[in-house]
């Protein structure tokens, strides 16, 4: 049974961003002071940062001439934004791509002892587009020898040629020991219909090892944003896991991300089965990769996606910006009855966000902020549902229900800017939900069932904060913790 505490804030203490203009401004989630962002790149960690760069168009709030825009946190949690990072050249606008640690400088654009990050990403040349080539997306590189504040472009891009392809873009680059005990650099590249993977041993020169996908998996649309990560079972062995982001022909229509779990040798990926599986069911995550260069310490794969869909993204109603990162994630395998599956949790920094928690006994009560975070058990029944509501009648549903979980945003406010926003995006679980916590900010929910082994992220535009929380069924344990 849940404590008998009674929610002790009061409607008066209720805070909320006091700017009208900013009202769908996170508090949480990385969001760029101005201007567009779409995808995460070159995802890096060293000394103590984590670095994030992203698609961006600093000048307006819709997709435009990409550069990479740049910010770092030291907790995953607070983002600083700094100057943009890299900007279009004479070879292209600088698309998705990844970023490495050359310790070893094998690429000789830093020294053996102060070793260069080196940026990998596509260049999309809009004039050749325009003038009707298909060969317009190439890959360069760029290089920083101070840890990622300021970057050069390689002098001899692209180092990548297109082979006559339109979709050749978004390489993300590892380092993998091989079979004879050899360090070398490794690139996924979407490709069309399927992922080419690469190998080079400076970074420069790249050779095509093999490829994998054409026919298999979920193919409603273009592949793009591929990350291959080695990954542990839970029985200890190894395995790779490839996270392919496809656009449109997701799970609820528009963009979201797919992965394939299996081995990797000499070049080939090998899927255990064809199943179709989603990372996260929700309608708003797309383009999500992976951290490079973590401590092992740390011993998890975390990973962070784009908070949109490309459906609606440029047209959703904020003002000065456009787009949030989702929470950092922690990635990992578990079983369910014998099959494989990715699950991904909250990473464990976000915990330190909690200021004050409120047990609740009352099955309805008011939320202390619009940044909380809900968790619950779930009883016996697997069943639960949940309400979320404002002063305006205006609502979010939250629920499992045989077998469906299920986040309906068909009354959560603004959702007139485009037709297919207002409705209920539900995923399949068929085994036993124990647990929930869904985070909520001004302008999204992330839902994560048993600590994250199925995951629904949706955006939202409630015209006034979400401020009462109905308890219907199902649920124990309630803990509301304030954010903010
Ligand atoms: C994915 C994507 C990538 C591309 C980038 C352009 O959202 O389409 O394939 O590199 O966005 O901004």
């Amino acid at each position: 049974m849940a404590s008998l505490t009674i929610l002790s804030c009061t409607q008066q203490e209720i805070k909320f961003s006091p700017n009208t203009l900013e009202q769908f401004r996170p508090g949480y989630h990385f969001t760029p002071a101005k201007g567009w962002m779409n995808d995460p790149n070159g995802l890096v960690y060293i000394d103590g940062e984590y670095h994030l760069f992203f698609q961006h168009n600093p000048d307006s709030t819709v997709w435009g001439p990409m550069h990479w825009g740049h910010a770092v946190s030291k907790d995953l949690v607070s983002w600083e934004e700094l100057p943009i990072a890299l900007f279009p050249d004479s070879l292209g606008t600088i698309f998705s791509g990844s970023a490495v640690y050359d310790t070893e400088n094998s690429s000789e654009l830093g020294t053996k002892e102060n070793p260069p990050l080196v940026a990998i990403f596509t260049y999309h040349n809009s004039l050749q587009e325009k003038a009707g080539a298909i060969d317009f997306q190439t890959q360069g590189l760029a290089y920083s020898v101070d840890k990622g504040k300021t970057w050069s472009k390689y002098a001899a891009n692209p180092v990548l040629l297109n082979p006559g392809i339109r979709d050749f873009r978004d390489p993300k680059v590892t380092q993998i020991t091989k079979e004879d005990g050899k360090k070398s650099w490794l690139m996924t590249l979407a490709v069309k219909d399927k992922v080419q993977f690469y190998e080079s041993p400076d970074l420069k020169n790249w050779s095509l090892l093999g490829e994998f996908g054409q026919g298999i998996g979920a193919h409603g649309g273009v592949w793009e944003c591929p990350d291959l990560i080695p990954m542990k079972a839970p029985d200890g062995s190894q395995k790779w896991v490839l996270l392919v982001s496809m656009n449109p022909g997701g799970p609820q229509k528009g963009s979201a991300t797919q992965y394939f779990i299996g081995d990797f040798k000499h070049g080939t990926f090998t899927p255990d089965d064809t199943m179709i599986r989603w990372l996260d069911y929700g309608p708003d995550n797309y383009a999500g990769v992976t951290w490079s260069n973590l401590p092992a310490d740390q011993d998890r794969t975390l990973w962070i996606g784009w908070m949109s869909n490309w459906d609606y993204a440029q047209v959703v109603p904020t003002t000065t910006w456009r787009s949030a990162t989702t929470l950092p994630r922690e990635i990992s395998l578990f079983d369910v009855d014998g099959t494989l599956l990715l699950k991904s949790a909250p990473a464990r920094e976000l915990e330190k966000l909690r200021k004050t928690s409120y047990p609740i006994s009352k099955t309805e009560s008011l939320l202390p902020s619009s940044a909380v975070e809900i968790l619950a058990e779930v009883s016996s029944d697997d069943q639960f549902s949940l309400t979320l509501s404002n002063e305006l009648g205006e609502e979010l549903a939250i629920s499992k229900e045989m077998g469906l979980v299920t986040i309906d945003r068909r009354k959560s406010g603004k959702t007139n800017f485009n037709r297919d926003f207002a409705a209920a995006h539900s995923a399949p679980m068929s085994w036993k939900a124990e647990s929930i916590r869904i985070f909520l900010d001004a302008s999204s929910v992330e839902l994560f069932v048993n600590e994250g082994e199925l995951v629904l992220t949706s955006i939202l535009f409630p015209s006034s904060p979400w401020k009462k929380v109905k308890f219907n069924q199902g649920l124990d344990e309630l803990k509301i913790v304030d954010l903010q």
